[in-house]
């Protein structure tokens, strides 16, 4: 759109229309790693081909990096804007990261500044992560180096991520930063139930997001959404084996911002830890506040804990458990959240003193017990809450 604005003759226009149908045509340009001396096998370093065919996309309106079939070895890389136009980046085989547990980035690829940037293929990042696992200590202690994220996008506009797989990350698969208009569909990611810190997606300081269609298997969040968000949809995910959808942790460092308009909806569970949760540390750094999230229309399948909201989140002991947490959560809807739980409490809602929970609203719960089918309760503090129509809810109060 930019790009449209920024020349307004008619001509301009026109060119802009041709460049996009010949995108159709697959008559865009294109730049193929291994035109860059990129060799496929997985042991030579892929990085200046990979670097080269950036640059030269980036700089051509319509250009497109292009990634073959074959087992790419890339040691890291920035792909920065801003681009001339429309940027392509099309991954039909593997790129895949060194096994180094030492990077010293928080990325291994990174996508830097760029307006209008499309990554699809059908390709995989394999973030090769098994040994870093091993030398992460951030349960033990909290001045751990964490591992890289496997793609960071950060400070992008309207971007759109689809058809893609991502493959045992060192630690979060995907992190969106600071990105506005942004769209990932059809993201496929997979990484053991006990590999640490493995979030699939996670979400931050981001305005109009749109996460749908994604099937995600790992050992810690499927979507992660952290401080900052406006306006994040998270429609239609399968997640499990994984930690569940969370909202946090917040509170935890002074330039936390508000999150307000997120939207969960469409999702399957299946043996998850959590379902739909939403965690802020006590005591907290800063004061912000959580409001107008709805989470509805979820199956959950053999989920230990479906719906909690957690302020008082210290996991493995890491904080001083002296004081409340300043978060404010407000204006929360559960509807339609259906399906069997392992734990009795399927509803665990504990607000802070300091700021109590406002407005949380259940409607239409249907939670069992996964062993025996019975129902299950719901258990509330400091919470502002109302069950709709409970004649027909499972649980249907807090006790
Ligand atoms: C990726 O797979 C989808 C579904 O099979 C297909 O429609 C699409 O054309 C593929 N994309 C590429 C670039 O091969
Ligand atoms: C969001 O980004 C997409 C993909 O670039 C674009 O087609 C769409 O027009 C953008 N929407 C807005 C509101 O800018
Ligand atoms: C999210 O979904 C809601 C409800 O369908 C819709 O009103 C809103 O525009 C959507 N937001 C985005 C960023 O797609
Ligand atoms: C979304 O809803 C449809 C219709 O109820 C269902 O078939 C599909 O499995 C759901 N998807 C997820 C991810 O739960
Ligand atoms: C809850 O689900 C159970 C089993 O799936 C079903 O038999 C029951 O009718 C449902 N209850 C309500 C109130 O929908």
């Amino acid at each position: 759109m930019d790009f449209k604005f920024a020349y307004s003759s008619l001509f301009a226009s026109v060119f802009w229309f041709l460049c996009v149908i010949s995108y159709a045509n697959g008559e865009n340009e294109i730049f193929e790693i291994t035109d860059y001396g990129a060799v496929s096998g997985g042991k030579t370093d892929s990085t200046n081909a990979l670097m080269s065919a950036w640059k030269e996309a980036c700089a051509t309106n319509g250009g497109v990096v292009s990634i073959p079939n074959g087992i790419f070895f890339l040691r890291g890389a920035v792909f920065e804007g801003p681009c001339n136009g429309e940027t392509y980046f099309m991954i039909k085989g593997t790129l895949i990261a060194s096994d180094d547990a030492s990077l010293d980035e928080d990325y291994w690829i990174l996508f830097h500044k760029v307006d209008g940037l499309t990554i699809f293929g059908n390709g995989t990042f394999d973030g090769n992560g098994a040994k870093a696992w091993s030398y992460n200590t951030c349960d033990r202690s909290t001045s751990c180096k964490r591992p890289p994220s496997s793609i960071k996008l950060n400070t992008l506009r309207n971007t759109v991520v689809r058809e893609i797989n991502l493959l045992n990350s060192k630690m979060f698969h995907l992190t969106i930063n600071e990105c506005d208009n942004l769209s990932a569909n059809s993201i496929d990611i997979r990484a053991p139930a006990d590999s640490p810190n493995t979030d699939g997606i996670h979400i931050a300081r981001s305005n109009n997001v749109r996460v749908t269609d994604s099937r995600i298997s790992t050992g810690d969040d499927c979507v992660s959404m952290g401080d900052g968000n406006t306006n994040v949809n998270i429609t239609k995910i399968w997640c499990g084996p994984g930690h569940g959808i969370s909202i946090g942790s917040l509170g935890k460092y002074k330039e936390e911002k508000d999150v307000s308009g997120i939207f969960v909806d469409n999702c399957t569970f299946t043996k998850t830890n959590n379902g739909l949760r939403i965690k802020t540390w006590a005591p907290s750094t800063v004061s912000t506040i959580v409001s107008d999230v709805t989470f509805s229309n979820i199956l959950v399948d053999d989920v230990e804990n479906p719906i909690v909201i957690d302020q008082y989140y210290c996991p493995n002991n890491l904080c001083s458990h002296q004081g409340e947490s300043d978060i404010e959560i407000s204006g929360v809807k559960f509807v339609n959240i259906k399906g069997s739980s392992e734990s009795k409490v399927a509803v665990d809602v504990q607000c802070s003193k300091k700021k109590p929970c406002k407005n949380i609203e259940f409607v239409a719960l249907n939670l069992t017990t996964k062993a025996t089918g019975q129902p299950t309760t719901a258990s509330c503090s400091n919470a502002d809450h109302k069950f709709i129509d409970p004649s027909v809810q499972v649980p249907s109060m807090c006790s």
